[in-house]
């Protein structure tokens, strides 16, 4: 397994890294009822992942109820006593109980919500500690210092962001400089084939910046396996044959997805693979991305998505599929991208 740099910083982290959001039985309450594994296949997972070089392992507080998914993966760590070995993210920032201060990037919550992430963890310190999304109701500054103090009580000893908005994300980091803060290294966001938003601002400012993109839903939830098909209803028991995922299956069951879908099932025959490691292998080549979060519930899928750091895709093979999912950037972004240069 390869390993890159996360963005500008001196961590090393696998190419690949294991999402644990399907970790344990979650019960109904939680947004991963029905799709998930139980914490034995989990157990599998990450030893399976481990051995073949994943270092790097992502969960969150708020994966299953009472913070399942960081339990499982603690317990994990302890028996297999993986920790040294292992970059270990999570995140804070939504709801973890009832009222005031149960959610948000305050510094009263975010010290609640680290204390408690290392004790169902099992662990002295947080790798890259992540908040989950941006929080528009409490100061920038005050949520950097709160995590400023946690890396200087080695806590935490890397920051990295989720799902900010562009604009949010260049003020923090101007923050963090203006006042001698520490700055996030990494933004988590949701990008593949399918949902290449980020490729309008993001990208640029993660490459400008230094900041290592790690992309969630590399698979768009499981369509860009190739396991859906048009006009046929998906199989029971997959993610987006749930209720709670019909959504996805709707933004993704178009003419663009399954164009999308034909593209990689063409690419995947030339280089002698799958549609799942075809799609994980395009994001490889994104700039400045640093490691691809990928979800496996099951040990098959596991292997099916490790099988994506065997691919090497040619530079025409990459375009035929940017094309495929090619996207609108809209304004200013199209008027941009044709006046610059020639006026
Ligand atoms: N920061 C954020 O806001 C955020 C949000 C979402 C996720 N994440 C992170 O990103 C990770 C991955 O997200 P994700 O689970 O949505 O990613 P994904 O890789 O797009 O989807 C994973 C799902 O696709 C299906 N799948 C995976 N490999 C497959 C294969 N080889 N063949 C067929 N089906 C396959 C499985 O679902 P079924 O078998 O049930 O169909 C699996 O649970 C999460 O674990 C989490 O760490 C972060």
């Amino acid at each position: 397994m390869r390993t890159r740099r996360l963005g500008g910083s001196g961590l090393e982290v696998s190419e690949l890294c294991l999402g644990t959001m399907t970790f344990g039985e979650a019960d109904e309450g939680s947004f991963m009822h029905g799709v998930g594994a139980d914490e034995a296949t989990s157990f599998e997972i990450m030893d399976a992942a481990f051995a073949a070089g994943v270092n790097f392992f992502d969960t969150a507080d708020v994966y299953g109820q009472d913070g399942l998914s960081e339990r499982v993966v603690g317990r994990w760590m302890a028996s297999r006593g993986a920790r040294d070995r292992l970059v270990l993210a999570t995140k804070f920032r939504f709801r973890m109980h009832d009222g005031p201060n149960g959610t948000g990037a305050s510094r009263r919550h975010i010290v609640r919500a680290c204390e408690a992430s290392l004790r169902r963890l099992g662990t002295d310190r947080i790798d890259l500690y992540q908040i989950h999304m941006q929080d528009l109701d409490v100061p920038e500054e005050e949520t950097l210092r709160a995590l400023d103090d946690l890396v200087r009580a080695g806590k935490v000893v890397y920051l990295g962001c989720s799902n900010y908005a562009a604009y949010r994300l260049v003020e923090s980091l101007w923050t963090s400089d203006k006042r001698h803060l520490e700055r996030f290294v990494s933004l988590q966001a949701q990008y593949s084939l399918l949902v290449r938003d980020l490729e309008r601002e993001h990208v640029p400012l993660c490459t400008r910046h230094g900041l290592g993109i790690l992309p969630w839903s590399p698979l768009a939830g499981g369509f860009l396996s190739g396991k859906y098909t048009r006009g046929e209803k998906p199989a029971e028991g997959s993610r987006l044959a749930s209720p709670r995922w019909q959504r996805t299956l709707t933004e993704h069951g178009n003419e663009r997805g399954w164009a999308t879908i034909d593209a990689l099932v063409q690419v995947a025959a030339e280089v002698g693979s799958t549609p799942t490691a075809v799609a994980l292998a395009w994001l490889l080549t994104r700039p400045a991305v640093s490691s691809v979060v990928f979800g496996a519930r099951t040990l098959a899928q596991l292997e099916g998505n490790l099988a994506a750091r065997d691919v090497t895709l040619t530079d025409e093979q990459q375009r035929r599929l940017s094309d495929a999912a090619a996207f609108e950037p809209g304004y200013p972004y199209d008027f941009c991208r044709r006046v610059q240069g020639r006026w």
